[in-house]
């Protein structure tokens, strides 16, 4: 060990120590399937537009800290019911790790079905806080509701996350099952619908009769991932308090111009996200045409997909030699053997990436 890094062992918390970084893969020269990005482009006229707006910003300035003309267009096209209040975050993951830091320090734990979106369980640890994670199916990945309500009744967890639709199963958990986490749980519960353009089902309008739940949305999947913008809807007894551990400027001008243009401009989003959709049918049946392939139902604009009869880290690998890069979960294990996750591209993108993981599967197959 070098100096430093003894210095950095002794001062820092071993919950930190611990930590894998937030691993990105590099991009350069890949068909990009990996990380549920918007493959689409704006129009000519919308970006020309766009730049315009930008040279109303002012860069010299910090930015409005209660962002109030973006709320309200946030609260208009996400159906957010009128007396909720926002909180916006750079990104929903800073939302994840503003909501746990005012939970840190105290005796509680935060509890979410797995597997499930990584950073609940990342930020979590990183503040010192127990995580607590409930297996889901392994046959379809629905909540098991008997373990579910066991680990809450014996655990009182202060937080519970549940993402709708999950991340990396593609599924909505069942209505029933999510009004009951809500009636047992004896703290805060996040459902997180990042995934709301691609998804059928919304508890956004649960709002008006859960006074602990909150709704957290972002931006980043309907096309604006490199804004970074997500946002808590909610009563404001939690949302004032959230709000005093909110960095000061934490949205910065360029972002928030950005997505109120973006926003002006919903059509282009929104019909792009019901291309993504109809997209999203042809890759699932594609897949499960595919011998020794089960693709699992999605509700967002991914897909995972299962391999009975060949290596799934083999195959990723191959993938990306072939120049195309989609996520390999099977080093998470458990009921993500063998699975990987394809995010739904172009259609070009998507035709690439069928033909070439059919030709390495009859490569790689095992009879
Ligand atoms: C369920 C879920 N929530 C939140 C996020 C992060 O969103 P953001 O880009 O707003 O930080 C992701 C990203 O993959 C996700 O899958």
């Amino acid at each position: 060990m070098s100096a430093p890094e003894r210095k950095v062992a002794r001062l820092f918390r071993p919950e930190v120590l611990a930590l894998k970084a937030y691993h990105v893969p590099d991009r350069e020269g890949l068909v990009k399937l990996d990380a549920m990005e918007n493959p689409y482009a704006w129009p000519k006229s919308m970006v020309d537009a766009w730049l315009d707006k930008l040279r109303e910003a002012a860069p010299n300035r910090y930015p409005d800290p209660s962002a109030a003309s973006l709320k309200a267009a946030l609260k208009r096209h996400n159906s957010v019911p009128e007396d909720a209040d926002l909180l916006l975050g750079n990104g929903s993951d800073e939302l994840i790790q503003i909501i746990l830091m005012a939970v840190a320090g105290r005796d509680i734990s935060v509890l979410a079905p797995e597997p499930t979106f990584v950073m609940y369980r990342q930020i979590s640890i990183a503040l010192g806080i127990r995580f607590i994670g409930v297996p889901l199916r392994s046959e379809d990945f629905g909540l098991d509701m008997t373990a579910m309500r066991q680990a809450i009744l014996q655990q009182r967890p202060g937080v519970v996350f549940l993402a709708y639709p999950n991340n990396p199963t593609g599924n909505l958990f069942a209505p029933d099952a999510m009004a009951e986490i809500l009636a047992l749980a004896p703290g805060l519960v996040i459902v997180d619908e990042a995934y709301a353009p691609f998804a059928d089902s919304s508890l956004m309008s649960w709002l008006a009769k859960h006074e602990q739940l909150l709704i957290m949305r972002t931006v980043s999947k309907l096309g604006l991932a490199g804004l970074r913008l997500g946002f808590l809807a909610g009563a404001g007894a939690w949302i004032r308090q959230l709000d005093k551990l909110r960095l000061p400027y934490n949205i910065n001008v360029l972002t928030q111009i950005s997505v109120e243009f973006a926003l002006a401009n919903y059509t282009v989003l929104d019909e792009q996200a019901r291309k993504i959709r109809q997209d999203r049918e042809w890759l699932s049946h594609e897949l499960n045409a595919l011998s020794g392939v089960v693709a699992y139902p999605s509700q967002a604009n991914f897909i995972l997909f299962k391999l009975k009869r060949a290596d799934a880290g083999a195959v990723f690998h191959d993938l990306k030699n072939s120049g195309i890069l989609i996520k390999n979960l099977e080093p998470a294990g458990g009921p993500l053997r063998n699975c990987l996750r394809v995010t739904v591209g172009t259609r070009d993108d998507n035709q690439r990436f069928v033909q070439a993981l059919k030709q390495h599967l009859q490569r790689r197959s095992y009879e």
